[in-house]
């Protein structure tokens, strides 16, 4: 038993300096000149759909009401994101009812426990085409 521990201790010294030459074959291979490659540009899911009338419409019934303060399109902060809004529901005439409602009545429980404000200023018509802009940010 005396003679398995320095034995031991010289195969990790052993594999820890063949680790360390490999390391450093790795790092010579590296070309002196490097190779540019510009990441292709990431476009913005709003720059995405800019010029869509839906996106256009949407966005301009929104600023009017106070959305934005709980909302933002690719981060959550109060609210969801709208790209995970658009994420979890398709654009169909049903959940567009359904969302629109939400937005003009309130809510809580889809998205955890913090709840969405009534907006009963915002009409219905009003509050869909706002789901519809919401919905497009895929
Ligand atoms: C006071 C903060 C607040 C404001 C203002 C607000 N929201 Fe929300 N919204 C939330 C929260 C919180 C949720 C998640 C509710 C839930 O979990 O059911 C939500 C959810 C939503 C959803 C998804 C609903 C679902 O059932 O999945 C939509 C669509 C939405 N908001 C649109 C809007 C629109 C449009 C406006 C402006 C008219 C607006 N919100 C204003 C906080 C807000």
């Amino acid at each position: 038993m005396k003679m398995v521990k320095p034995i031991n201790l010289a195969l990790v010294a052993l594999a820890g300096i063949t680790f360390a030459c490999g390391g450093g074959e790795k790092t010579s291979e590296t070309t002196s000149t490097p190779v540019v490659v510009a990441p292709a540009k990431e476009i913005s899911l709003e720059e995405k759909h800019q010029d869509d009338p839906i996106y256009i419409k949407g966005l301009a019934k929104l600023k009017t009401s106070d959305c934005t303060s709980c909302h933002m399109v690719e981060r959550k902060i109060v609210g969801p994101s709208y790209a995970d809004v658009a994420a979890k529901y398709e654009a169909t005439d049903e959940n567009i009812d359904m969302l629109a409602k939400k937005v003009v009545e309130g809510g809580v429980g889809t998205w955890g426990e913090i709840p969405m404000t009534p907006h009963p200023a915002v009409s219905m018509e009003d509050a869909k085409d706002m789901v519809r802009y919401i919905l497009l940010l895929k």
